[in-house]
């Protein structure tokens, strides 16, 4: 499927984004390991959390819908989990592979782990350092690359592990580990991630600590199932958050979105480059903190992004370089490797997008410069990464010419429905078939 899209346009109206990626990955994993039925709400139907359905159903866990956004987990207890069949196709997810080798790895069943070809060549070292010196037996191919086998039976040990990067995804896979691992596992992080693992662990009623940066919990205790609702995600949302800043003329609302403050990079630093944003019925739903988010369009200026915002944003950079694209002014972008070894490497594959639309940019090892300036059009190439495809469409409310985004069936990973959401508001993109 390809997108096309008309240069410009306004963006007004009111949406509600699909469901948070993260959490419903989670609502699946800690629903299945629990005493009781797990009712979750506001799921993401994305193929990335279908993954993770999938592969529960696969190890015998009664998983009924999702039905317009609604799961029931029945939940197995945290050792009634049973062997998969055959490999575990995780597609294109990230998440799923990497936090599902911490729940195996204390299995007593073995199993393998693939994907998608992005997801063959994101680096599995990350998990498999940590899961090794726990104990577990788990090895990769071709240098720590899926396809992941994990052999079962072995007698984890809790660690502590200081994360080399700033990985929610490491973390949770460490910490799920450390759920059938002997004494305490814990972990410190260069810079806080994502905490949605630790939050739901404690909805489940698992106690989980945090001092001093130290993340702890100890094995041996058991989950019990709990209801949850899935806000909307601020990963999704920031396409709008973005696109309604740049269209002259826009004002949106963007409903029930997830404001965990270790996601809020993406409002901090549009805020900081002139965005007009106003939080609107701040509420807690299940442990989450969500608001109706407003945004008008406002005429954005570059800034040099401050680097601590970089793991609360580390989804929203293909969104936010369009911002800096039409914004007054140089964005300076570093201390954002991580970028590198996303679902494409988001660094070039966003560069080389910027260049073909005539933005002027400088990459670096670890960011990019961006001077902001006009857009004209041309054809995007997307390197099946969903982020890029949707970034590249809402730049078009600023292109002076027609954008064609090829390759785009990958949006359906984080953000099914996003052209006819899209539309609705007020881009003019139409969806081909390639
Ligand atoms: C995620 C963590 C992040 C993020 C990904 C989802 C998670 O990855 O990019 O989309 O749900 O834990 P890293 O942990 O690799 O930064």
């Amino acid at each position: 499927m390809e997108f096309n899209l008309l240069p410009g346009g306004t963006l007004t109206g009111e949406a509600r984004v699909p469901g948070d990626k993260s959490i419903s990955h989670r609502s699946i994993m800690l629903g299945a390991l629990a005493d009781g039925t797990t009712n979750i709400s506001g799921f993401l139907e994305g193929e990335d959390a279908l993954a993770t359905v999938a592969a529960f159903r696969a190890m015998g866990v009664s998983i009924e819908g999702p039905d317009d956004g609604r799961v029931i987990v029945h939940g197995v207890g945290v050792d009634g989990l049973k062997a998969p069949q055959q490999p575990m196709d995780m597609g294109n997810s990230g998440t799923s592979i990497r936090l599902l080798s911490g729940l195996l790895a204390g299995q007593a069943f073995s199993a393998s782990l693939t994907g998608d070809a992005s997801l063959q060549g994101r680096p599995m070292g990350r998990v498999i350092d940590p899961l090794k010196l726990m104990g577990a037996a788990i090895e990769g191919t071709n240098d720590g690359k899926p396809p992941l086998h994990i052999t079962g039976a072995q007698a984890l040990r809790g660690i502590h592990y200081d994360l080399p990067m700033a990985s929610a995804q490491v973390k949770s896979c460490v910490l799920l580990a450390g759920l059938y691992a002997q004494g305490r596992t814990s972990v410190t992080e260069p810079a806080p991630t994502r905490d949605h693992t630790e939050r739901m662990l404690r909805g489940f009623g698992y106690k989980v600590d945090r001092d001093n940066g130290v993340i702890g919990l100890r094995g041996g205790d058991r989950l019990t199932a709990c209801d949850i609702e899935v806000p909307a995600d601020i990963s999704s949302a920031a396409f709008f958050l973005v696109a309604a800043s740049i269209a002259p003329g826009s004002d949106v609302l963007l409903t029930h979105v997830g404001i965990n403050p270790t996601r809020i990079g993406v409002l901090n630093i549009l805020s900081l480059m002139g965005a007009d944003i106003t939080l609107r019925n701040e509420r807690e739903v299940g442990g989450e903190p969500v608001a109706d988010i407003r945004v008008k369009y406002a005429p954005l200026r570059g800034i040099e992004i401050p680097e601590d915002q970089v793991p609360l944003a580390i989804d929203e950079f293909p969104a936010l370089f369009i911002a800096a694209a039409c914004a007054e002014g140089t964005t300076v972008l570093r201390g954002a490797e991580e970028l590198r070894v996303k679902e494409s490497d988001r660094i070039a594959s966003m560069a080389e997008g910027l260049t073909t639309l005539g933005v002027r940019n400088e990459v670096l090892d670890d960011g990019i410069v961006i001077q902001g300036g006009t857009m004209g059009g041309g054809v995007i190439r997307t390197f099946h990464d969903h982020r890029i495809a949707m970034a590249f469409s809402i730049a078009a409310l600023r292109a002076e010419q027609e954008i064609r985004v090829l390759d785009c069936d990958h949006v359906a990973t984080s953000f099914p429905g996003f052209d006819a959401l899209a539309r609705g508001l007020g881009l003019q993109i139409s969806a081909l078939a390639d």
